[in-house]
């Protein structure tokens, strides 16, 4: 049996996370301040928690900042390397990019915006002991028809890849984690853009390989949307989703360094507010993200919404699902609800927008 510290981890960083915009036009996806430490952290602390060491980031979209914060990964007992694609490869072209870096017979690949409970020891051993060419871990969710499904037969082989459908014969997703063996990584095409979803696994099936699921029930999220970015970091603050990279007890908020509450305002639901921001006298900021330098001023309320840096909310404003750009301004009165996206050092004027007709 290969026990972990004998794989090699890859994580795919290096896409454009448009969904996220504007949040990422100046960090990528993977970059976000998410429970008070770039997301990115939170994947690397459970890769390490399962014995795995060497973890290579394949990069594209704003490559160098990885290799700023996280260094060659010795403060979180990691050997990071770091591969950048001119242009983006897409996840199969990624996978691929990085063999000339595998060392081990076997690989765990991780999409770099999924926040997962799944026992990565348990997948890896599964997949040694079925003898799989490719292992990918299938997550059984309430509502599989948001997604492409993957059955599986009563050996655990995987049968088919299925586009998105009104009835999924399954609840069982792909997950964005699998294992590779090192010659099926070898057996991808070099050099161009490849989809593992839409190409590589299906011609896997195709050509006869065994592909097996590892189908788990924990905690999974993908934060790649405004609404699961907020509720994952909640997750996270509130302990619900897993991590040892929290810098804070578990609670319904993350109060951090240098951050001022003032008596009166209430901050809840798994809220994160970043270095250096102040949130006002009768102030309520609720299940949301607030990035770092962010001034939320007297009684505005803010519920499960994103805050970049250096924004600025007035007095008595509300947003409710709503992502602030960084240096972006609300100002006084103004009402923002669901889907609204404030696009970097705009300022909305005083009393200048509202979807309700109360005030
Ligand atoms: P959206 O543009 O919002 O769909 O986000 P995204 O660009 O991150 O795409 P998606 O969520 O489908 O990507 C899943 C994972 O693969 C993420 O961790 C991406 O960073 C990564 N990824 C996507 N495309 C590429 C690529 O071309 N190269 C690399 N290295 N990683 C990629």
């Amino acid at each position: 049996m290969t026990p972990t510290r004998d794989v090699d981890a890859v994580v795919l960083v290096g896409g454009k996370g448009t969904r996220l915009r504007p949040l990422t036009l100046s960090a990528p996806k993977p970059m976000l301040p998410t429970a008070g430490v770039p997301f990115l952290t939170h994947l690397l602390s459970r890769i390490r928690s399962a014995g795995i060491n060497h973890v290579v980031l394949g990069t594209s979209y704003r490559a160098e900042v990885f290799e700023e914060f996280f260094g060659d990964g010795t403060s979180l007992g990691l050997e990071l390397e770091y591969v950048v694609e001119d242009e983006p490869l897409d996840t199969g072209g990624a996978i691929r990019n990085v063999y000339d870096r595998l060392r081990a017979e076997h690989a765990v690949i991780f999409n770099g915006d999924i926040l997962s409970g799944a026992d990565l020891g348990a997948l890896v051993q599964a997949h040694c002991k079925t003898g799989a060419d490719v292992t990918l871990h299938l997550q059984r969710v309430d509502d599989p028809s948001r997604f492409g499904s993957v059955p599986t037969d009563e050996s655990g082989r995987v049968t088919a890849f299925l586009e998105k459908t009104p009835n999924p014969p399954t609840d069982q997703i792909n997950a964005g984690c699998y294992v590779f063996r090192r010659s099926v990584v070898e057996s991808i095409p070099a050099g161009r853009r490849v989809s593992v979803e839409r190409e590589t696994f299906p011609g896997l099936l195709k050509d006869g390989a065994h592909v097996h699921g590892f189908v788990d029930a924990s905690y999974w999220l993908d934060v790649g949307t405004p609404e699961a970015f907020v509720r994952g970091s909640a997750d996270l603050v509130r302990g619900l989703a897993p991590t040892s990279a929290l810098p804070g007890p578990v609670g319904e908020s993350l109060v951090l360094g240098g951050a001022k509450i003032a008596d009166g305002a209430a901050v809840s639901g798994g809220s994160t507010i970043g270095p250096g921001s102040a949130v006002a006298a009768g102030a309520q900021v609720t299940g949301s993200v607030v990035f770092d330098g962010v001034t939320v001023a007297e009684d505005a309320i803010v519920e499960d919404s994103v805050l970049g840096k250096g924004a600025t909310v007035g007095k008595g404003a509300v947003l409710r699902g709503v992502v602030l750009g960084d240096g972006a301004t609300v100002g006084a009165g103004c009402e923002l609800v669901r889907g609204a996206r404030v696009w970097p050092d705009m300022t909305l004027p005083d009393s200048s927008i509202r979807f309700s007709s109360d005030c």
